[in-house]
């Protein structure tokens, strides 16, 4: 049998000595309440609520009298799955990578059945193992080492008519692909041991970067040794050992020339790895020396070997082993004065999932391939589609209706997409009733309600879960009616850049500080100043532009804004809202990095503070008042629970190349509770000018609170003033704004800059929306969407004058007149805001 040793100094080690960050680990307390995660106490490992994976069970708690201070707080709560057969969370990870996957389970008589379930766990179509809980308290866990052969992993949990299945907590690990290598199979633990421990604790997290958990073993036969002290020489091999684990190891007692370790398997067939880690701990003096060699079940193993003061050296098998007993023996070399030593013994089994995943297909992984034109029906073949996520493209045309007759189809995302008409009912029924997880937001020509019929095209953005709600997909399928325009291969592959640097796909948001210092070139460009720290600009590897902002330390507040703006982000996509790329989460280190928005902000364009920032057209206006408007429409009613902005204002307007509106900065924001449609909040928050007065005298927040805040950025591009305008009174805009509307002159309100280039009634219908945002009562303003519709409505208008003014000078030439006299009607038709 061969074996493999690997030596330290063999390979260039670059061992992450301080790389105690979490990159890489998805955490997850199963059944943990929606939008909340904590730092495990012991660990410091950051849990997060399982809900953005999976979309079906029910989250309980487990019985009070189970529940101890040493019990790990992700044993708490449970998902129960009481329906269906097998039900899944979804990873999306990368192709290519290994992972540690490890499940826990403790029934903790969560159900007050007191009867402990089993139940089968599943990775992709493959049992991976069963689940057998022997009583309330039994805590079982399931680990695995598995490389992606898709971008996504599914952990299934499948009710075998033996109880309810369910799960405590998920954990996902990035390792490094050159480590546990095997032929082709996942490797599933069967026992880790820290060899020789002199505590009862298991090492994981933070000793070990990898996150494994070593269970203390030693054995009366054995002689303990141990380093007085943790050198982190001892991680240095590609295992990157935890040194805690290292420092302790065993020789043989009374002299004895032997060490003996013995394994019974549940289960003679099982194919077996073995990994031992070596180390010398003890100083043995001028050319001390332990040779030994390795016997497995009396048969010559590997050997004769030599260990060296504190340089770890893993053995392992290449090829498996089993049988009812494994006997591993270390025997002491004749010419060797020392008695062999061992210091970490692994044991996997082998799981040949011969079932092997269908081929990754287009079919799961159409998103924002810069696809375009129609869905082909070519589509409508595919009857066993499960999964379809079209999602951010350009395609064209009405949603097809064969869509909602393929039968296994579970999840649907055409978000982000150009899609007209209505959504096919029965898709909308299929989505309702539960059976469907339908995504259609971002499609602004796309109406999604039940009656579609009436002209008024007020698009009212549904969406169907704001989490990444995925389904199990059994069998990927080939798509080949579609082709793959790949428009947008840089950007894609800036992202791929990202990913061979070791991140999860899921996690591919977080940066480290050092990593943001490259970015911003230490910090160098500032673009501007806000409430919670400052921006700064900056290139990605890949040349993209961004814009990094940095919470201030001093920012008393600022950790709780900045995570609810990281969190609420990262779940949060509209066309009208700024784009995240990441976050930076490492200690006091707390940053966002931003798409970077080539046109700055609204309020430097109106202000003109940027010296060849050309005035914005009325137009111009008012596309970015329905773009921005339709960005707070998709918050308040878009989203579940609707979400607050807080700090709606002319500098967190951004406006990309195009000048198309992304709204930014979510610092302030909040989820608001569904049941009641107020919160009273904790404290006042906001930018004086734009704050709600009725919000500043109650404290009592609800979406009106940036209707009225929303009205001032609408006055702002109307009047190109700011919300305040400076001077020794500073005066309010909407006090700057009163006296004049009562003299009827809009030439005297609008915009100088604009030369009068605007069409008269479109400038009063917005004033006149404008100011309906902000009556002193909440309860008179209106909705977003209904400022969404009446902001269209000023665009048509304006474009209506653009067109026939285009086409006035084009029939100039052939002298026909009939056009330009129906621009004069447009013009002439005058009238004033009704009073409020
Ligand atoms: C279950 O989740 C809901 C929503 O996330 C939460 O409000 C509730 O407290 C959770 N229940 C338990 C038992 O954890
Ligand atoms: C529960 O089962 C485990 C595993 O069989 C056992 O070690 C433990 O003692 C049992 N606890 C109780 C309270 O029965
Ligand atoms: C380990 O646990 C055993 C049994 O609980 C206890 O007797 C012993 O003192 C513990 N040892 C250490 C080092 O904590
Ligand atoms: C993986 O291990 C190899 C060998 O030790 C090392 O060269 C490489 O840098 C490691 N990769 C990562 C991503 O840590
Ligand atoms: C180890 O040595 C001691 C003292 O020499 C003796 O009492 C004991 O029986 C020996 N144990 C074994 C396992 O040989
Ligand atoms: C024992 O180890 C020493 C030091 O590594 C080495 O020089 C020697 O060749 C080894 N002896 C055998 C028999 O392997
Ligand atoms: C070591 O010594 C034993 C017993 O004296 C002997 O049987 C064996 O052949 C020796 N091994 C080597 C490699 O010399
Ligand atoms: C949509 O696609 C564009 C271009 O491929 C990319 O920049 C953007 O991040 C994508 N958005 C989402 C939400 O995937
Ligand atoms: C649909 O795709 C968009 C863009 O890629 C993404 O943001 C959204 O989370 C997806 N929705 C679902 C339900 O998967
Ligand atoms: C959901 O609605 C569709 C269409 O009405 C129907 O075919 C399907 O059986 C329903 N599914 C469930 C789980 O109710
Ligand atoms: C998997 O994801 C990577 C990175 O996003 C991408 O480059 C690759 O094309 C994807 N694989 C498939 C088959 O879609």
């Amino acid at each position: 049998m061969e074996m493999l040793v690997v030596l330290a100094g063999f390979l260039a080690l670059t061992a992450t000595v301080d790389g105690q960050d979490q990159s890489g680990f998805i955490s997850i307390d199963c059944g943990m309440a929606e939008g909340t995660d904590y730092n495990d106490a012991t660990t410091s490992i950051l849990y997060t609520s399982d809900a953005q994976f999976i979309d079906t069970g029910t989250n309980k708690s487990i019985s009070p009298d189970l529940e101890s201070e040493n019990l790990p707080k992700y044993l708490s709560s449970v998902r129960a799955f009481p329906e269906g057969l097998k039900n899944c969370y979804t990873f999306k990870l990368v192709q290519g990578n290994k992972y540690l996957i490890r499940s826990v389970f403790m029934y903790g008589n969560y159900d007050s059945k007191n009867q402990a379930p089993e139940f089968g766990l599943y990775l992709n179509a493959d049992e991976w193992d069963s689940v057998k809980l022997e009583n309330s308290s039994d805590v079982v866990v399931k680990e695995i080492i598995h490389v992606q052969e898709t971008n996504y992993s599914h952990v299934c949990l499948v009710n075998t008519g033996l109880g309810t299945p369910f799960i405590s907590a998920l954990e996902l690990r990035l390792l490094n692909s050159t480590i546990y290598k095997t032929q082709s199979a996942s490797l599933v633990l069967a026992t880790r041991l820290d060899i020789g421990s002199t505590s009862n604790d298991t090492i994981r997290f933070k000793d070990d970067d990898y996150d494994r958990i070593w269970k203390p073993y030693t054995s009366s036969s054995w002689e303990l040794v141990s380093l007085r002290y943790a050198s982190d020489l001892l991680s240095a091999n590609p295992f990157i050992l935890p040194p805690r684990v290292m420092t302790t190891a065993v020789t043989p007692k009374n002299g004895s020339r032997s060490l003996e370790l013995q394994y019974d398997p549940d289960d003679a067939t099982k194919q077996f790895y073995v990994y031992m880690h070596f180390a010398e701990v003890e100083e043995l003096g001028d050319g001390g020396y332990r040779n030994f060699t390795i016997l497995l079940n009396g048969d010559f193993w590997y050997g004769p070997m030599s260990v060296q003061y504190l340089s770890p050296v893993t053995v392992y098998s290449q090829y498996t082993v089993s049988g009812t007993s494994l006997e591993l023996s270390l025997v002491q070399a004749n010419d060797s004065k020392f008695p062999p030593i061992l210091n970490a013994v692994e044991l996997y089994w082998v799981k040949e999932f011969l079932q092997s995943p269908t081929e990754q297909s287009d079919g799961e992984d159409l998103s924002s391939s810069g696809l375009s034109g129609k869905i082909d029906s070519s589509l409508s073949n595919l009857e066993s589609l499960q999964y379809l996520d079209l999602s951010n493209n350009s395609l064209t045309g009405e949603v097809p209706d064969f869509l909602s007759q393929l039968p296994l189809l579970k999840t649907l995302n055409l978000s982000g997409n150009e899609f007209t008409g209505s959504v096919p009912s029965l898709l909308i029924q299929r989505s309702k009733n539960g059976s469907l997880s339908l995504s259609v937001d971002g499609n602004p020509n796309l109406c999604v309600m039940a009656s579609c019929n009436n002209k008024k095209s007020v698009v009212i953005p549904v969406i169907a879960s704001i989490a990444v709600v995925l389904v199990l997909l059994i069998a990927f399928l080939i798509l080949w009616g579609l082709k793959r325009r790949r428009q947008q291969r840089q950007v894609l592959e800036s992202k791929a850049n990202y990913e061979e640097d070791g991140r999860l796909e899921s996690k591919n948001l977080q940066f480290t500080y050092s990593e943001l210092v490259n970015i911003t070139n230490n910090f160098q460009k500032v673009l501007g100043k806000g409430g919670f720290g400052s921006v700064y600009g900056g290139y990605l590897n890949d040349g993209t532009q961004v814009a990094v902002k940095m919470l201030s330390e001093q920012s008393a507040q600022g950790f709780k804004e900045f995570r609810s703006e990281a969190q609420l982000l990262t779940k949060v996509h509209h066309r009208n809202l700024a784009p995240l790329i990441g976050y930076c989460n490492e200690g006091r280190y707390k940053g966002i990095v931003y798409e970077y928005m080539a046109n700055g902000n609204l309020r430097e364009h109106l202000s003109g503070a940027g010296k060849d920032t050309p005035v914005l057209s009325w137009e111009q206006r008012l596309q970015i008042a329905v773009d921005a408007a339709q960005a707070f429409e998709y918050l308040h009613e878009g989203c579940k629970p609707p979400i607050i902005h807080r700090d709606v204002k002319t500098s967190n307007i951004l406006l990309d190349g195009k000048l198309q509106a992304k709204v930014a900065d979510f610092g302030l924001s909040r989820f608001m509770p569904s049941e009641s449609r107020t919160i009273v909040s904790t404290q006042v928050a906001g930018t004086p000018g734009y704050l709600d007065p009725e919000y500043y005298i109650s404290n009592n927040l609800n979406e009106k609170s940036d209707v009225y805040a929303f009205g001032i950025v609408l006055l702002e591009l109307v009047t190109g003033h700011p919300a305040i305008i400076p001077g020794h009174e500073n005066t309010h805009l909407v006090d700057w704004l009163s006296p004049r509307l009562a003299g009827g002159e809009i030439r005297s309100i609008v915009d100088s800059r604009l030369n009068g280039d605007f069409n008269p009634n479109s400038a009063w219908k917005l004033v006149e929306t404008a100011m309906a945002c902000v009556p002193r009562s909440s309860i008179q303003r209106p909705t977003m969407s209904q400022v969404v519709a009446d902001l269209k409505e000023c665009l048509q208008m304006e474009m209506h004058r653009n067109k026939s003014a285009s086409q006035s000078r084009t029939y100039q030439d052939t002298a026909s007149s009939a056009n330009s006299i129906d621009l004069f009607a447009v013009e002439l038709d005058v009238s004033m805001p009704h009073a409020r």
